[in-house]
């Protein structure tokens, strides 16, 4: 059947059309077409080529799933090998590298790229006259296995690449990866299909890279960032890495946006760095820095040793999770009487720190992990966030491993426990502040840096005044004297003096500090910064019913119960009154909304979705209320922005069908820069 002209041309137009919106949405996460609308061209297009089988082209957007299961993967022959890196654990080693490339190129100062290194698996992808035709894994660097099919699911890959002169071929290398919340999402449906689970996102890539049937790889949410080039015939080629990327970027291919140029070991340095504190608020896993001497023709002066480039590095992260047994299981009592469950773990070095506990949350996660005494367990300590037990490696669980028994009275003041929560999963020593756990807890909240901040009250000289009952409650401490101090263990005068003093200091305080640091049930700093410029004074706050507090945007009826009941009690009314007496004091305004009235974002709610790549959610959230802005959890018609990060949650759609104003993260920096927040 021969094709009408109109046929192929619109056939043409809808193919360029969907590549383009494709890299737009996929690529620059910046579409401007709704997803019904790319559906229906998707739906013209598939309808001509049904019409017209000759109009069925390798790089058709309708071609990425559908290929038919392979038996097993053909085998591919790198024409160019796919090295590895050589790996440096510390910065010692970093500047040693860079010192033997200043040596062998004679020169002072060398330009690198900086970029992090993704924890995947490495691909190659073939181009040909700009159309992609085959999609390769690393192997061993010689020989790996054709993905084809399946890497032509991946959504961010272009199966052209954009632009016009490409050269003849061109082999494009870059690491597939899945984002922590696509891992999550994937386990999920693993687990309640009753299949097995994945143990991190890059085992979770790489088999899913390697199904033979390639509409299950489609269903997995696999991402590409490119970084290297591999066989080039007949191109004209960048002179250095930053360019290329650049290159890349132009032909439709995603590019780490993090990639930097940077000048000589300080600055490589400086790099690791901020990457080290923004790994965390990242969507996906990265586990080091590459860093690669930006001049391309420098680097190929440089050459090589056994597999790995001379002018590349990999700076790993400390390893977040390790391998270590638990010796013990023990309760702890928290601040407000929740009994958590900890594992005393034969020491292990990870994170970057020797860890020797770590949490277990509750009962029912013990039982999840089905733990015992004596099992070999992977502890994972990743930013600042508290250890805590992944999983129990059961093959070395040894015989006589023990179970655990849940205490039924507090370890410490032998009150019974309590349950709550949903199935009783909270565990709570029923002796409030009779429980001297409870109390030692309760000042060391108190005095703790973002409360009243007194310095050189640590917890050792806090368990140590409490044991020996010289302080009650958060009160008494300001009755110490330099001679009662001076009297504890390892407290020498000078310290004992000083310490006075910090208590002294602490007495000019915010009213927002001084609310947190009561350590009411739920109050955190959020909530007491809102109590504080909503109501300017303590006493409006003493004085507010249930129903007042709940006008709040972040507090809801269970906070408002609390902070009511906190201040009806005669006890805590007592404490109060003594604070005062002592002398401390913040400044009162009593006018409502006293500082937010002047600031640029006085009167605006906003609301984050999604993992924001420059910054944690805390940290955009305090520069947002800093600027004035109500920071909600959740989008309604009053809200004014809605943020919206990379895989934002059911808050980004709920914000367009409300037409609320939506912000992307470069317009959201924006903002934040426009209004001077640092
Ligand atoms: S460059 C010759 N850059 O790390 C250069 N590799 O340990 C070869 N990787 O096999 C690789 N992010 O799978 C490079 N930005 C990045 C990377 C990266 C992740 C992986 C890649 C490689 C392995 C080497």
């Amino acid at each position: 059947m021969t094709v009408p002209t109109r046929a192929r041309q619109r056939a043409a137009d809808l193919r360029a059309q969907l590549n383009q919106h494709n890299y737009r949405y996929y690529v620059l996460d910046d579409p401007i077409i709704s997803d019904p609308e790319y559906d229906r061209l998707l739906r013209e297009l598939q309808d001509l080529e049904a019409s017209y089988n000759e109009l069925v082209t390798a790089d058709s957007p309708t071609q990425r799933v559908g290929a038919e299961p392979l038996s097993s993967f053909e085998e591919v022959k790198h024409e160019v090998p796919m090295l590895s890196l050589s790996n440096a654990f510390d910065e010692n080693e970093v500047i040693a590298f860079d010192r033997r490339i200043r040596e062998r190129i004679d020169v002072d100062l060398v330009e690198y790229v900086a970029e992090p290194k993704v924890d995947g698996l490495a691909i190659s992808l073939s181009y040909e006259r700009g159309v992609l035709v085959r999609g390769a894994t690393r192997g061993d660097g010689m020989t790996g296995e054709d993905v084809t099919q399946n890497v032509k699911t991946i959504r961010s890959i272009p199966l052209r690449l954009l632009g016009k002169k490409h050269p003849r071929l061109i082999e494009v290398r870059g690491e597939v990866f899945m984002t922590h919340q696509g891992f999550l999402t994937l386990n999920q449906r693993q687990s309640s299909a009753g299949l097995k689970e994945f143990v991190n996102p890059r085992n979770a890539a790489a088999g899913s890279l390697r199904q033979l049937d390639p509409k299950l790889t489609a269903e997995r949410p696999l991402q590409m960032f490119c970084y290297a080039l591999g066989e080039v015939d007949d191109g004209h080629m960048p002179e250095s890495q930053f360019e290329l990327l650049q290159q890349l970027c132009d032909w439709g291919l995603a590019v780490s946006p993090l990639a930097e140029l940077v000048e000589g070991v300080e600055q490589c340095l400086a790099y690791y760095h901020r990457m080290v504190d923004q790994r965390e608020s990242l969507a996906y896993p990265i586990d080091g820095i590459v860093y690669k001497v930006n001049n391309l023709s420098l680097q190929q002066s440089l050459g090589s040793v056994s597999r790995a480039p001379r002018w590349a590095l990999a700076h790993k992260f400390p390893a977040q999770e390790e391998t270590t047994v638990v010796k013990a299981i023990e309760v702890q009592v928290g601040r407000t009487g929740a009994i958590t469950p900890v594992a005393r773990l034969e020491p292990v070095f990870v994170g970057g720190v020797t860890v020797s506990n770590a949490t277990l949350h509750n009962r029912a996660e013990i039982e999840r992990l089905d733990l015992r005494i004596g099992d070999t367990v992977v502890v994972r300590r990743a930013g600042d966030v508290i250890p805590e037990v992944v999983n129990v490696v059961k093959k070395r669980r040894p015989r006589a491993a023990k179970r655990f028994q849940f205490p039924i009275r507090c370890p410490v003041c032998h009150s019974e426990i309590v349950y709550e929560g949903g199935e009783g999963i909270i565990a709570r020593c029923s002796g409030g502040l009779y429980c001297s756990a409870q109390r030692k807890e309760h000042l060391k909240h108190f005095v703790s840096r973002r409360a009243m901040d007194i310095d050189g009250l640590g917890d050792k000289i806090i368990d140590q005044l409490v044991e020996a009952g010289m302080v009650q409650n958060i009160a008494d401490l300001y009755a110490l004297t330099v001679e009662q101090l001076a009297g504890l263990d390892r407290l020498a005068d000078k310290s004992a003096q000083n310490l006075v003093d910090a208590l002294e200091h602490s007495k000019q305080t915010t009213l927002q500090r001084f609310l947190f640091a009561l350590g009411i049930s739920q109050v955190g700093e959020t909530t007491a910064r809102q109590l504080a410029d909503h109501y300017g004074s303590l006493e409006s706050i003493m004085n507010a019913t249930e129903n007042d507090l709940q006008s709040l945007t972040d507090i809801g009826p269970i906070v408002a119960t609390n902070i009511y009941t906190f201040f009806r009690q005669s006890h805590n009314k007592q404490v109060i009154g003594k604070l005062r007496r002592w002398g401390v004091m913040w400044p009162e305004t009593g006018t409502i909304h006293r500082e937010s009235a002047k600031l640029p974002l006085s009167g605006k709610t906003i609301v984050l979705t999604g993992t924001l790549s420059a910054m944690a959610r805390n940290e955009a959230k305090a520069r947002l209320q800093d600027l004035g802005a109500k920071v909600a959890g959740t989008v309604s018609s009053k809200t004014d922005y809605v943020i919206v990060g990379a895989e934002p949650g059911s808050k980004a759609t709920k914000a367009e069908q409300l037409g609320v104003e939506i912000l992307d993260e470069k317009q959201f920096i924006k903002l934040l820069t426009k209004l001077g927040s640092q």
